[in-house]
């Protein structure tokens, strides 16, 4: 996952990412754990967060942007640029945190992830996250998909979105055992008149990679936030088709 973000614009528009974070947070058994990775861990806001729950943490994100701001904000917090994928630790630690980052790393990498993220949790040491779940922003996907076509390209949905029995499996051949699993839609309200047409030109980036025109480019999302107008656009206000996976799995052997 190697995005390039506006993250001036992330943060400042599309701040329910990390308020909705706390409530993974509040999933965490904090009883005697010292030691945390907050894994995407963005802006850090919840990896601040965490550390105000006492544990020495350490923030890691893929993006040099992001860590700056991120490095700028929590200046005694240590952030590490680095590949989830690919995530080592000297010394395993009792918690990996992750808050809307999982659904980003391709399907095929996803086992690699788990197995090292299991690898750098102590016996017993908690993995804690939220992510998209199966059907996220399934009418989004699909209004993209039908204008796409329309235009005379292929889309290819860029993400990874589970169900908790996929996801579980996952985990348990990582050597993690799950202890909590819900998978649940929660209708995102977004900031503004053109929030979905925003929310899609942040977020949806590679499937875009092969129109190359700004103004084929741009009418397009228009056209799918027209068609996405009669069921998210509710009360002048635009909501995303958010289903989240929330899960907690513990490292055995
Ligand atoms: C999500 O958090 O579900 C999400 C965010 C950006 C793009 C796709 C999904």
């Amino acid at each position: 996952m190697n995005i390039k973000w506006n993250a001036d614009k992330y943060n400042r528009d599309f701040s329910f990412v990390h308020q909705y974070g706390q409530g993974v947070i509040d999933l965490i058994d904090f009883n005697g754990k010292s030691t945390a990775i907050d894994l995407g861990c963005g802006n850090g806001v919840l990896t601040k967060a965490l550390k105000e729950k006492g544990l020495s943490v350490t923030g890691i994100d893929s993006s040099e942007e992001q860590l700056r701001i991120a490095r700028e904000l929590y200046p005694d917090i240590s952030f590490i640029a680095a590949d989830a994928v690919s995530l080592s630790v000297r010394n395993p630690v009792d918690i990996v945190f992750s808050n809307a980052v999982f659904h980003w790393i391709d399907k095929d990498k996803q086992q690699t992830m788990l197995s090292s993220i299991s690898r750098s949790l102590k016996e017993g040491g908690q993995l804690v996250f939220e992510m998209g779940g199966h059907g996220n922003n399934s009418l989004i996907h699909s209004a993209l998909s039908d204008v796409f076509e329309r235009h005379g390209y292929i889309y290819i949905m860029p993400f990874y979105f589970p169900s908790i029995g996929e996801y579980s499996a996952m985990l348990e051949a990582a050597g993690m055992e799950v202890t909590y699993a819900v998978l649940f839609e929660r209708p995102t309200e977004l900031k503004g008149d053109n929030g979905l047409a925003d929310w899609i030109r942040m977020f949806i980036r590679t499937p875009f990679s092969i129109i190359g025109d700004k103004e084929e480019e741009n009418t397009i999302i228009l056209e799918a936030a027209d068609i996405l107008r009669k069921n998210l656009f509710k009360n002048g206000k635009w909501y995303l088709d958010y289903v989240r996976l929330r899960m907690k799995a513990i490292k055995s052997n």
